[in-house]
């Protein structure tokens, strides 16, 4: 069946990857990013439906899952993938709009396009969520507070959403990479995941057999001893 799926941060790194991998295997991809250019040029390379959005703003998430519901006509799987890196900051240097940030985009986004899925998915009795969390919520950091713990609420909420998602036939893994070699962070890292092998273990996690459900996928680059 040629699914359609919806990949929030596709501008860049893993979510660009992940894009390219289904639009090559013939899934039908509508892709998310603020960059425009970037998102035309995702478009032109993979043939993928896509708009620009800022997901730091709670009502466009709204819109954008109903405009990528009416570009592929319905929505088989939501990668939530967009995620946003604020930068080493120790907690004494954090400040509240920093902190808003953080949460908008790493946790309230994905929260608000998880919920408009469930309402549609749970109708048809069928769909995968997959929610790109981080190995960071399976450990601490420090300096990385704000996006520690908004990893963490994610985190939390994917443990609560794989339990009420089951109970009307919805799949959701909670995908935990760790450190990968993207513009996330400023300084270049060729010693961890390479963003096209993080984004193999998500395409792979979609197409498991229709009776399996991945509700945990934790990877690392062989360098990272964070468990
Ligand atoms: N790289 C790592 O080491 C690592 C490790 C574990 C988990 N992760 C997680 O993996 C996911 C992907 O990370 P990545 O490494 O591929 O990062 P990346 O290269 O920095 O790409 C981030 C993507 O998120 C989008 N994004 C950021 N803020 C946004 C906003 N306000 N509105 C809309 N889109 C926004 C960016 O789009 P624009 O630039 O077009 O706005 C971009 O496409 C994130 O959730 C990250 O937390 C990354």
């Amino acid at each position: 069946m040629n699914q359609k799926v919806l990949v929030t941060g596709a501008t860049r790194g893993i979510g660009r990857e992940i894009t390219k991998q289904l639009c090559a295997l013939d899934f039908s991809v509508f892709a998310t990013g603020r960059d425009r250019q970037l998102l035309d040029r995702l478009k032109k390379e993979t043939g993928c439906q896509g708009a620009a959005c800022d997901l730091s703003d709670a009502e466009s998430v709204i819109s954008l899952y109903t405009q990528a519901g009416e570009g592929l006509g319905s929505i088989d799987v939501l990668i939530n993938n967009a995620g946003f890196n604020p930068g080493k900051r120790p907690v004494v240097e954090v400040d509240a709009a920093q902190l808003d940030a953080s949460y908008a985009v790493n946790f309230r986004a994905p929260y608000l396009l998880c919920r408009e899925a469930l309402k549609e998915m749970g109708q048809r009795g069928r769909g995968h969520i997959l929610n790109v969390v981080s190995t960071i919520a399976r450990t601490s950091a420090p300096n990385y507070s704000a996006y520690c713990s908004l990893k963490y609420a994610l985190h939390g909420f994917t443990l609560c959403l794989i339990k009420e998602a089951r109970q009307v036939g919805v799949k959701v893994t909670g995908v935990y990479p760790g450190g990968t070699d993207t513009d996330f962070r400023a300084e270049e890292r060729p010693d961890y995941l390479k963003p096209e092998s993080a984004a193999q273990m998500i395409v792979q996690c979609i197409n498991a057999p229709d009776d399996v459900v991945v509700h945990e996928l934790v990877y690392r680059p062989m360098v990272e001893s964070n468990f």
